[in-house]
């Protein structure tokens, strides 16, 4: 019989990966006491906890969810009271505009998100009577953005679904519990985790159970600067007693090579065997143990990719009125349907691409030429979405309102705002970026003529005749 041969598509996991029995029951304990004591109190877990309206919780739980992917809670406590007090019940939002929810939502970043709690609600009070689905899938099934974590947290949290949770925080504690060092990124790690999260998760109490999990994540079990000695889960986690293992032997080898030198008290191993099977793809390998980084050597570090380079010129036209006017981006991509200053993408086969903007400014947008070619220059501006590294080069120019200005087709609308009427627009957080380092400039060049004559002499001119230089650093795939 051939011993050891591995099937081409079935992943080895040792026995080291997953719970036992006991150590589901001790987990769940431990952990549940832990959160007890010292959980954050939040303003969605009290609506949670004390709501007795189903709908109401599961309303206000997805709510917080959807706020919650990819922005932090201490951003979005404000946030959500205001949504709640603005829109306390999923009828409210329905009636809202999806205008209105984007000015809510302004700042928070991905937009679409905003977007999607307005449809979802409008689902619903449409199609579902009013009344939210009740599990994990038909949550997934009927809402759009709710996908198997934001399905898996609001019936756990507000419906008392027993289903596990992974999001970022969850799968680098259960990767460090369990010790699974493979890429953290890969389908196999990720379905691993998932039904790691599926047999542990508390059927008594699943909302707190996940919670308590991502709470151990965000404010023990964390990335650089893990608390082991404040960790409930201690004495259950692999990369815990690793660690402690890997700077024996170091300690015990250097005693040898210095005996002089004390050796350091360590508490003992408490797993009997760490080892895994040999040709295990859950663990990390062995080349790749640093032991100055202990517990944080799990989750192994996934490969980042390098972020895209993009450049526009962003134009604020200014009334002699003292209103700006603001143009609405289309209905979908990146910030679908915020308004923005009038904007020209800038391409690095642009050569010449002041003489680009100044003719966009003339064919799309109505500005007389003489305006256009003597805008000021007033900064870059420099914004970091989550994968573009966007550069806006920001000019201002002064109209008086007797031109006829238009806007390219690929913008919804326009209109004049006050700058009072900006702050509270549906606008993002680079847009409010632009408009302050206007403010910050106009008020520095008060005394010192910084206009650009695009004839003549400008040093931004002279500087930039190709925009090349700004895109050296794009590598691309
Ligand atoms: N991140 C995602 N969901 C969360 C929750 N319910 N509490 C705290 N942080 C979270």
């Amino acid at each position: 019989m051939v011993k050891n041969v591995r099937k081409a598509s079935l992943p080895v996991v040792g026995r080291l990966h997953h719970f036992t029995e006991n150590e589901v029951k001790v987990i769940r304990e431990k952990l549940l006491c832990w959160y007890d004591a010292h959980h954050r109190v939040l303003p969605w877990r009290s609506i949670a906890a004390t709501e007795p309206d189903r709908n109401k919780r599961a309303y206000a739980v997805w709510v917080s969810e959807i706020m919650l992917q990819q922005t932090q809670v201490s951003t979005v406590i404000d946030y959500f009271k205001k949504w709640m007090t603005k829109w306390p019940t999923v009828g409210d939002l329905a009636s809202s505009t999806l205008e209105e929810v984007n000015q809510v939502w302004a700042g928070l970043g991905y937009y679409s998100r905003a977007r999607r709690l307005h449809e979802g609600a409008l689902k619903v009070v449409k199609e579902l009577n009013g009344e939210f689905p009740n599990d994990r899938d038909s949550l997934i099934h009927h809402l759009p953005g709710v996908g198997r974590y934001s399905g898996s947290a609001v019936s756990s949290i507000a419906l008392g679904c027993a289903v596990g949770v992974v999001d970022g925080n969850v799968s680098r504690v259960l990767a460090r519990v369990r010790g699974i060092g493979a890429n953290i990124a890969a389908q196999s790690t990720v379905e691993h985790m998932w039904s790691l999260a599926d047999q542990i998760v508390d059927p008594e109490r699943p909302g707190d159970f996940n919670q308590a999990m991502m709470e151990l994540g965000a404010t023990v079990c964390t990335p650089k600067m893990a608390s082991c000695s404040a960790c409930p889960l201690r004495l259950q986690c692999v990369a815990y007693h690793k660690s402690v293992d890997e700077k024996e032997k170091a300690s015990i080898t250097n005693h040898f090579k210095n005996p002089e030198k004390k050796k350091q008290s360590l508490e003992p191993s408490g797993l009997p065997d760490i080892e895994c099977l040999t040709d295990c793809d859950l663990c990390l390998r062995k080349e790749d143990w640093d032991n100055s980084l202990g517990v944080q050597n799990y989750p192994r570090k996934a490969q980042k990719t390098q972020s895209r380079q993009e450049q526009s010129a962003v134009v604020i036209l200014e009334h002699t009125n003292g209103k700006v006017l603001l143009v609405q981006r289309p209905k979908t991509g990146l910030l679908a349907n915020l308004w923005e200053f009038p904007s020209i993408p800038l391409t690095e086969e642009m050569d010449h691409w002041n003489e680009v903007v100044t003719e966009c400014l003339v064919k799309e947008f109505g500005v007389p030429s003489s305006f256009a070619s003597s805008r000021t220059f007033v900064a870059d501006v420099i914004h970091i979405f989550s994968h573009i590294r966007q550069t806006y080069k920001v000019y201002k120019i002064l109209v008086d309102g007797q031109e006829k200005l238009t806007w390219p087709t690929r913008y919804q609308g326009g209109q004049w705002l006050t700058r009072e009427e900006f702050f509270t627009s549906a606008t993002s957080t680079a847009m409010k970026k632009v408009f302050r380092a206007a403010d910050t400039c106009g008020q520095k060049s008060k005394n010192k003529k910084n206009r650009m004559d695009l004839e003549g002499k400008s040093s931004e001119k002279k500087k930039q005749k190709t925009i090349s230089h700004f895109f050296k650093a794009v590598q691309r795939k």
